[in-house]
């Protein structure tokens, strides 16, 4: 099969055709059963993507990032794939995600999808087969089955903890009707891991690989990168209870971070250099910092990695100076370009979790019971402001959909319509991230506010989205949208995402000052508003007011 061409972009000055692309590209992050519902069923669909693609040329972006849309029994939302070269019917046909593709690179955007190389479906062939075969066979030593502990095997193999809450040990019944081993799942127990030590795994992920390469993706986002590769005896670990689910902060954990994973990276990264162009691997690997992740892109590994490290950081200007120049130090270090994200599926969108007054670990989410719960109009407030930061720094920045219509997370979801399972397997002690996940609103006046033609949503949308739809916000200068726009398209005409960053002092200690190519970024953190140079305002998240800067805004000044 032959790739589809990528249209060079005529828009701007910068094309995103060419080699390495993914330095600098602002990548859009579809969620495809929030994004748009073209058949009705209240779940987002390959179609309904291709229909909207026009707003996402106008919104700017150069690449989409889609997360599963692969054959899966949607335990978790599609990271339970049972078949890795299908599309769930949910969602489409192998078709529909050909015209997809062809139409997001007829409009000069690239694609790269979600692969999920640490666990498959328990609905997967392998696992049926495995469950169907003995302890010892080759069908079982494709994934993690051990004998249990006790003197009956009636214990789990050691201590591990789902992430998701809940043992991560389940066991089997054997054949002949016993209670038999058990298999590791670090997430839900529908998701077992696989052994990356076994050749026939790493053989079948090449396979699939190849296979989305040869439909003509630009690359994938490699879920759990840091997951693969579990250390050798599975040694017990009590996590840290106010660590993120994933893990982010936590050092030395052993099945986090294991030295044996970046053979795999290297083993891929000459795979994706048979291809044509320059195809991308992007790491999500949630380590305690940019020094530790930066291993994962290496030269001779992936290309970029999520920088958790940033998006996990206060909305105060001395930690975002440190974690930006710290980041930009480790990520040089190795020739990669750091990427910034402050917003995905997985945390509390950025328009509420930068104004929450209570410690939230990452995936525990938000909901009426929470305490310090944030003030919407001061999450919207900073979160402009982190957002017009974030994209006048260089390297590559993720966005999440929605987000460039300012949602706030979804708080008020009833518990019989979460679907997380994290809220599952804790009982309701964790929310879980179902209220970053409600499906977005396109038109004010039309049902399930243009997301789906019969006006159903698989998640509630609230009644206050109404006034945020896209269509509402196209027009009015002042929206959100119209500052995503407006900041992407200054990005892309000033070469700022392949400049370099000069820091500016004597701003005050509430302030993130700096120099990119031809712009000043002046970023005030504080309660009080701070003093601004001379200079003309080329983008500014929120109002001025006769010279000073107000609390929580972000300012763009032309330096020419
Ligand atoms: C990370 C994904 O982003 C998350 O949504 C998923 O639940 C876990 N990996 C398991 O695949």
């Amino acid at each position: 099969m032959t790739s589809p061409q990528i249209a060079e972009r005529t828009d701007a000055q910068t094309v995103t055709a060419g080699r390495e692309w993914w330095r600098t590209a602002v990548i859009y992050q579809i969620y495809p059963r929030s994004f748009s519902d073209s058949s009705g069923d209240g779940i987002g669909d390959l179609p309904g993507i291709t229909s909207r693609l026009d707003d996402l040329r106008d919104l700017g972006v150069d690449a989409i990032w889609l997360s599963p849309f692969q054959r899966s029994p949607q335990k978790d939302a599609g990271y339970d794939v049972s078949d890795y070269c299908d599309v769930d019917p949910l969602f489409g046909t192998l078709a529909d995600f050909d015209v997809m593709l062809a139409e997001a690179h007829a409009r000069g955007i690239r694609l790269i999808v979600d692969l999920v190389p640490n666990h498959s479906s328990d609905q997967h062939e392998w696992f049926q087969q495995a469950l169907a075969a003995a302890p010892g066979s080759p069908e079982r030593a494709r994934y993690m089955f051990r004998d249990g502990k006790g003197v009956e095997g009636e214990l789990p193999p050691n201590n591990w903890e789902s992430i998701f809450g809940g043992p991560a040990w389940t066991r089997v019944v054997e054949a002949d009707g016993t209670a038999g081993q058990w298999y590791l799942h670090l997430f839900d127990s529908s998701q077992p891991d696989f052994d990356w030590s076994n050749e026939e795994v790493r053989e079948e992920f090449r396979r699939i690989l190849r296979f989305w390469l040869d439909r003509g993706v630009d690359g994938f986002r490699v879920d759990v990168a840091h997951g693969l590769v579990k250390a050798e005896g599975l040694p017990d670990y009590t996590p840290d209870p106010e660590a993120g689910s994933m893990g982010g902060e936590e050092a030395n954990v052993p099945y986090w971070g294991q030295d044996g994973v970046h053979e795999v990276y290297r083993d891929w990264h000459l795979l994706m250099e048979e291809y044509d162009g320059d195809r991308a691997l992007c790491a999500e690997a949630w380590l305690p910092t940019p020094e530790k992740t930066a291993l994962w892109v290496r030269p001779d590994e992936m290309h970029q990695a999520f920088n958790f490290s940033y998006l996990e950081t206060a909305w105060d200007a001395a930690a975002l100076r440190s974690v930006i120049a710290g980041s930009i130090a480790a990520y040089s270090a190795v020739g990669a370009p750091s990427t910034w994200v402050l917003s995905n599926h997985d945390v509390v969108r950025h328009a509420s979790r930068l104004a929450l007054t209570a410690e939230n670990p990452q995936g525990h989410g938000i909901g009426p019971d929470s305490p310090g719960k944030p003030i919407p109009e001061v999450g919207l407030r900073r979160a402009r402001a982190a957002t017009t930061l974030m994209l006048a720094l260089p390297g590559s920045a993720y966005l999440y959909q929605g987000e460039e219509l300012g949602l706030p997370e979804v708080i008020d979801i009833p518990g019989d319509a979460r679907q997380d399972p994290t809220w599952f397997r804790t009982h309701g002690e964790r929310y879980g991230r179902d209220g970053c996940r409600v499906p977005i609103p396109w038109s004010t006046d039309a049902p399930a506010y243009g997301f789906s033609p019969t006006g159903q949503s698989w998640l509630p949308q609230p009644a206050e989205w109404s006034v945020l739809a896209r269509d509402a916000q196209a027009t009015d200068p002042e929206s959100t949208l119209s500052l995503y726009r407006a900041l992407i398209a200054e990005r892309r005409a000033r070469g700022l995402g392949a400049g370099s960053l000069e820091w500016l002092e004597g701003f005050g200690t509430d302030v993130v000052a700096f120099r990119n190519e031809n712009i000043t970024v002046i970023g005030n953190t504080g309660a009080t508003a701070a003093p601004l140079p001379d200079g003309i305002v080329i983008a500014s998240s929120g109002p001025i007011d006769g010279g000073m800067l107000p609390p929580d805004t972000t300012v763009w000044l032309a330096n020419d």
